[in-house]
């Protein structure tokens, strides 16, 4: 996810610059770039990959610059190089943007037909251009770019014909300002401020904010307006972490702002987006990936064959690691789908390989834009979670789950088994998934949690979809809380599984499957009567009379395409409590490294 950093005051600003950058590291970037005013101009100095090759650039650099932006690129528009790197530039405008401009296509032909021209592959060089192409006041002209822009942004921007000063605003990505004695920074995250400053304002939705060594003015459309000065209280690591006490709690968070994003990006119109792949023309699809990524896979396979396979196009899941030793017989209408968060998993990138050399079209779901697998991959589906830092995928996976929820919608609607009015359902479902979502994180999870730590096994039990989910579920208790667990098809349990059931043998079961509820309901209580004690992730129609269940969550009822997003949020909260309450390293888990690059 991109960094800002901006500083105007009397310090060497390449200094203060490279260091904001590099606080701003753990968010993870593919490239960085600084531009930096003294009286006579405004130079522009980028790089790929790491900071470090940055600094090498700026090492004899001459000293007396005081002002300037910075900015960490991950990228979402073009690829990963130095032109698309930030800070952009037209004319008399040099900034630096986070977010995603959703209009950006349509902006920069209406700019072209004025006579702009373009550098670049990305939607932040097209801001730089509205914002000159404003023929005005400098507000006016941020006001007009706020008008015009749809999509979210964290924006500052230096005016060639302006010394010492600085402007910003933002919508949906996060910007401060750092109030310093004789300085001011800006930036998109508290812990590059730290090290000068603990003094920050908030920017809100609407504002313009000019920022010079000695003032920060903000405006909004009555004019200056009065801001409260606020004192952050964190540590540096605190405030990497957003205040969290875990990355993993942190992750889990920002779901709900992931389900915004993803909305922005793949709904255009009312209709979805041709940023979402069409796989109508495919008839063998082979969904390929590993751990979390798998399960998401089988999900997306679930939605598919459940809801929009009119009998044309045959869907098959594998985990890479088995895969790749398989013998593949690719036709011309065949697809190999990759999903991997890291891009650099090296069974699922053997596999993108693989399909690749035999000529098959290939697609990557893919999180990080600079890695491997995006780098590889014909046609890549960007996830957009931002850095996940965690080990345990929590919005990795969400996002995940979301995309391939997004490709079967399409391949139904336009293979016509999704009608126009069930489509038209579909989107006013994600447009409002975040308030489904938001009473999910507002249960306290610890009460499970504490019935919960103590014991040695754990088992989940599910029909279609439910299942599914708790493959996912049990993952995330056993890899963070070490605590044994497993996951059956509920039907399954009487077959073989049911012998493990002891007394207080703690059986977890989801039930929001309208067609088989009755039968998961069966099921559980199978269990309970050999001992087990029962907790129960149902829907709001699921009548448990007059059961006795340990515990109960209860989840909305939406269309099957997003039920699988809610009902993975309380195991991912009730693992992350386990965890906490068994002192175990929530981030961290022992034996388990973020991106898996060996075989
Ligand atoms: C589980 C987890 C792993 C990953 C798997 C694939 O929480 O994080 O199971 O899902 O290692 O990783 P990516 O998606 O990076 O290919």
């Amino acid at each position: 996810m991109c960094g800002i950093v901006g500083y105007v005051g009397n310090k060497n600003v390449t200094d203060v610059l490279v260091h904001g950058l590099k606080s701003l590291e753990y968010r993870g970037y593919d490239s960085a770039g600084i531009a930096i005013r003294n009286d006579e101009d405004i130079k522009i100095i980028k790089s790929v990959g790491k900071i470090t090759n940055l600094e090498e650039k700026l090492k004899d650099f001459d000293k007396s610059y005081t002002m300037g932006i910075g900015h960490t690129r991950w990228a979402t528009h073009g690829e990963v190089n130095e032109v698309n790197c930030h800070p952009h530039f037209t004319n008399n405008v040099v900034l630096v943007h986070n977010g995603i401009i959703e209009n950006y296509r349509e902006l920069k032909k209406e700019l072209e037909v004025i006579g702009y021209s373009f550098l670049t592959n990305t939607d932040s060089e097209v801001i730089a251009a509205l914002i000159d192409s404003y023929k005005g006041s400098k507000y006016d002209a941020l006001v007009y770019a706020q008008m015009k822009m749809r999509g979210s942004y964290a924006l500052v921007i230096m005016f060639d014909d302006e010394k010492n000063t600085l402007y910003a605003m933002r919508k949906d990505s996060p910007l401060i300002v750092g109030i310093g004695k004789n300085e001011n920074f800006v930036a998109s995250d508290i812990s590059v401020i730290l090290p000068y400053t603990k003094k920050y304002i908030d920017i809100e939705e609407g504002e313009v904010v000019k920022i010079t060594k000695n003032d920060v003015l903000v405006y909004d459309e009555d004019g200056l307006v009065d801001k409260k000065v606020k004192t952050a209280l964190w540590s540096l690591e605190d405030a990497k972490k957003g205040g969290f006490e875990h990355f993993m709690l942190k992750e889990m968070n920002e779901e709900k702002d992931l389900c915004t994003k993803l909305f922005n990006k793949f709904i255009e119109d009312e209709n979805y987006s041709d940023d979402i792949p069409d796989i109508s023309k495919y008839n063998n699809v082979d969904i390929v990936a590993c751990g979390s990524a798998f399960y998401a896979a089988n999900v997306g396979k679930y939605l598919i064959d459940s809801y929009v396979c009119d009998g044309s196009i045959h869907i098959n899941v594998d985990v890479a690691s088995e895969y790749r030793y398989k013998k593949h017989f690719y036709g011309d209408k065949s697809l190999v789908i990759v999903v991997s968060q890291s891009g650099e998993t090296a069974d699922t990138l053997a596999c993108l390989r693989m399909a690749n050399n035999l000529g098959v079209d290939t697609l990557a779901i893919v999180n990080v834009p600079s890695s491997t697998i995006a780098k590889e991959a014909k046609m890549v589906m960007p996830m957009l979670a931002g850095p996940e830092i965690a080990v345990a995928t929590t919005k990795g996976y969400f996002s995940q789950v979301l995309e391939l929820s997004l490709i079967a919608q399409k391949l139904g609607y336009i293979k016509g088994m999704i009608s126009d009015e069930e489509k038209n359902l579909l989107i006013e479902t994600f447009e409002n998934l975040k308030s489904y979502l938001t009473p999910l994180f507002e249960i306290d999870y610890s009460k499970i949690a504490n019935k919960l730590w103590s014991k040695e096994h754990i088992y989940f039990i599910g029909r279609g979809i439910d299942y599914i989910v708790g493959l996912e579920a049990s993952l995330k208790l056993k890899e963070i809380s070490y605590i044994h667990s497993d996951v059956y098809q509920a039907g399954e349990l009487k077959h073989g599984p049911i012998a493990l059931i002891d007394k207080s043998t703690p059986v977890i079961s989801i039930i929001t499957n309208d067609e088989i509820k009755e039968k998961s309901l069966s099921n559980a209580i199978e269990a309970q009567s050999r001992g087990a004690s029962l907790y129960l992730l149902a829907s709001e129609n699921v009548d448990i009379d007059n059961l006795k269940i340990d515990e109960i969550i209860r989840v909305p009822r939406i269309s099957e395409f997003y039920q699988p997003l809610l009902n993975i949020i309380p195991f991912q909260f009730i693992a992350y409590e386990v965890a906490k309450l068994k002192g175990c390293d929530v981030d961290k888990p022992k034996n388990l490294a973020k991106s898996v690059t060996v075989e």
